[in-house]
């Protein structure tokens, strides 16, 4: 199968693939494949002995090759540590969304540099672990000035940058007040800075009608919605995300049956939203982990994030999220690593072409097939059933991004 013709650009052929993984309707998951990439893009996909001729040839020697991680939902805009917290979590302590005030205080402290180093640095960790892409939050700042430097800093170092002013009420502040602000002159200056704005909907944080504030307003100005919805308890999120049309709602670790319908029907006749869970999350917080089997089931589009954040899940390691939803949340292997690739490639809106406002052209994410980013990682193991069969273990042997040798 092969891309439209375009320039020359240089060209790879990866070749000896034991198995791929394309996320592809009709390539599948192939054996003896090959790949060819051309610039940022694949540009070829097929059987090894069709391969055409390249410029260069790298032989993964039957390694399995499948897309980069797309990790759809991180935090990675702060400064500081929460060890202790979590250790107290650990003999017993719940969880309460309070402990965003420790890092909304050390993110205000640290200067611009030390914010974009820690992004860097766990960037750089994710990509080792085979994320090619990344979303990820404002959300520690709090104050206009502070947001507004959370997504330049975000900006041009994540694949989407998302708004979440309504993260928590600062210390100090009147809720309805700030509502008002995030929904008026916070977002009127990060607006050109970001692709989406989030809610923290949940009992602690903001209640429907503040999130619905907030979202309304994003969604006048064409941005576009998420909301971290049911994550500590039963709530609103799911419904207003579905209602507004959100790309996605994230955690929902309690969700009724009503809402998994709900969650499933929204993809009846265009897009829905997406239902991302974040085991590493739900384990660290110790809450119920999120139904992936019986949103599944119901016909609901499902992704795998992280959540890496300092608070309730430190991990940029998608390959332990895909351990954990099949050995504790029921998925196939293929069912994980697909929530974990295409999933989250659609719920970024990725998973086809776009252009920016600049007029850029930005190629899909989460498959290996023709036009697609070339994104993708080689395991140092035969089959994608290693990933939950060798749990823990660092498996990633090599990583292209958009066409570049960046691991291996
Ligand atoms: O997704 N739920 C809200 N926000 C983060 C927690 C952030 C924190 O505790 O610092 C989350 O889990």
């Amino acid at each position: 199968m092969a891309a439209p013709a375009g320039p020359p650009r240089r060209s790879t052929l990866i070749t000896g693939i034991g198995e791929l993984t394309t996320n592809d309707d009709e390539l599948g998951r192939m054996r003896d494949a090959a790949v060819v990439l051309e610039g940022d893009a694949i540009a070829w996909v097929g059987s090894a002995a069709d391969a055409p001729a390249t410029d260069e040839r790298v032989d993964v020697a039957g390694r399995a090759v499948l897309p980069g991680w797309v990790d759809s939902h991180t935090h990675l805009v702060f400064a500081g540590d929460r060890s202790a917290e979590f250790e107290a979590r650990m003999a017993g302590a719940a969880y309460a969304a309070g402990g965003i005030g420790v890092t909304v205080a050390a993110t205000r402290a640290a200067s611009d540099a030390e914010l974009a180093a820690n992004l860097d640095r766990l960037a750089d960790e994710a990509l080792r672990g085979g994320t090619t892409a990344l979303e990820t939050k404002t959300g520690y700042g709090l104050t206009v000035a502070d947001e507004l430097r959370s997504a330049r800093i975000a900006a041009g170092r994540a694949d989407s940058v998302t708004f979440l002013g309504a993260h928590l009420v600062p210390a100090g502040a009147e809720a309805d007040d700030y509502v008002d602000l995030v929904a008026g002159a916070m977002l009127e200056a990060v607006a050109p800075l970001v692709d989406a704005v989030d809610v923290f909907c949940e009992r602690g944080a903001f209640d429907e009608p503040q999130s619905r504030r907030v979202l309304e307003a994003a969604r006048a100005r064409g941005l576009a919605l998420r909301v971290h919805g049911n994550q500590l308890g039963p709530g609103p999120g799911v419904r207003l995300a579905v209602e507004l049309g959100a790309l996605s709602v994230d955690h929902v670790a309690f969700l009724d049956d009503d809402e998994v319908a709900l969650l499933a029907d929204s993809w009846q006749g265009g897009r829905g939203t997406v239902a991302t869970v974040l085991p590493a999350c739900d384990l660290s917080t110790r809450m119920p982990l999120a139904p992936a089997r019986r949103l599944l089931d119901a016909g609901a589009v499902v992704a795998i994030a992280t959540n890496c954040n300092p608070g309730t899940s430190y991990t940029t390691s998608m390959a332990f999220c895909v351990a954990t939803a099949v050995l504790q949340m029921g998925l196939t292997i293929e069912e994980a690593v697909r929530a974990a690739t295409l999933g989250g490639a659609v719920a970024l809106d990725r998973d086809a072409p776009r252009t920016t406002a600049g007029g850029r052209a930005l190629p899909p994410l989460g498959r290996i097939r023709p036009g697609a980013r070339a994104d993708l990682q080689v395991l140092d193991a035969p089959s994608i059933a290693h990933l939950a069969y060798r749990p823990g273990v660092p498996l990633v042997h090599a990583v292209w991004r958009a066409g570049e040798p960046v691991v291996g």
